[in-house]
């Protein structure tokens, strides 16, 4: 079977999902797959299957390829393609949207404030400390892997932290710090897989501490009691189910200063690195990163 693995991209993740698509290369042509590697920056994923591509691993992070935009034309063109479809992908790009969407099942996230391009002159910074205190976490709607992210500690950062947020998307988010810990949780096709704890160096789990720090500590599965642990999974597949998933994602939570959960978003195609943290999950259920990528493309519809 021929087989197209969509990497690069023009998203701010361009780099993390050239790395994924060439460790999703290797495996699928180690399983003896016909892979080839398309770049949406070099060629016209419309011709695709007059080149008599059969089936797509999408490995494109960020808009433009994780955003339902890529996942559309696929439909249009008649080509199968692993993970999410158009709904689900558009949806979970937004992570406003998806809280709000998420708070509507009664499912629980952290407090927040939104501002936009259109009314960010009006932001007070008073009366968003005093609702949701100190530090706070700003981040844009729509990015992935912590880009335009700040950690705002005091009062007068907070304007500084929202316009760089806003060179990166027209809704930003404003939300409360949680104090707990920072999990992360794949699940494939219908199945939860075990959750990992990450402990970055720094002051949060940001570009530097994702792709380039040593520094940063994973433990898998996490050390949750088992209580917690199946109450994490029930969250999780709820989550998942909310927002439309197939195939495959990754879900991130945080807990606040009680160990009370709080889902943080979703990344319909995650990562996929040698030490990205899917496939470190997925070996603790036996599966090998060539058993991992097979099995993802197996689901693609
Ligand atoms: N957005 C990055 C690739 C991830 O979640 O793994
Ligand atoms: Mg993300």
């Amino acid at each position: 079977q021929k087989i197209a693995v969509l990497l690069g991209g023009t998203s701010a993740e361009r780099e993390v999902s050239l790395n994924s698509g060439s460790a999703v290369l290797q495996a699928l042509r180690n399983r003896g797959y016909d892979a080839y590697a398309i770049d949406p920056q070099q060629t016209s994923v419309m011709d695709l299957k007059e080149q008599g591509f059969e089936r797509v691993f999408n490995i494109l992070h960020g808009r433009g390829g994780e955003d339902g935009t890529m996942q559309g034309l696929l439909e249009q063109i008649g080509l199968p393609y692993t993970g999410c479809g158009v709904m689900a992908s558009s949806l979970t790009m937004d992570k406003l949207r998806t809280k709000m969407l998420w708070k509507g099942f009664g499912l629980p996230i952290a407090d927040m404030e939104i501002v936009t391009a259109a009314n960010a002159a009006e932001l007070n910074p008073q009366a968003v400390v005093e609702r949701l205190g100190l530090p706070l976490m700003v981040k844009p709607s729509r990015e992935g892997s912590s880009v335009g992210l700040t950690k705002v500690k005091a009062l007068e950062e907070l304007k500084a932290a929202v316009d760089l947020a806003l060179r990166h998307d027209d809704t930003v988010l404003i939300e409360e710090w949680l104090d707990g810990i920072e999990l992360t949780v794949p699940v494939l096709d219908n199945q939860v897989l075990p959750a990992i704890q990450i402990i970055p160096e720094g002051e949060f789990y940001d570009y530097q501490a994702k792709y380039i720090s040593d520094n940063t500590q994973y433990l898998c599965p996490a050390p949750l009691s088992e209580a917690k642990e199946a109450e994490l999974r029930k969250l999780v597949k709820r989550a998942y189910d909310a927002v439309g998933c197939r195939g495959w994602s990754r879900i991130d939570v945080m807990t606040d200063s009680e160990g009370n959960f709080r889902l943080v978003e979703v990344n319909t195609t995650p990562g996929m690195t040698s030490h990205s943290l899917f496939p470190k999950s997925a070996s603790q259920v036996g599966y090998i990163f060539e058993d991992l990528v097979e099995k993802i493309l197996e689901l693609s519809v």
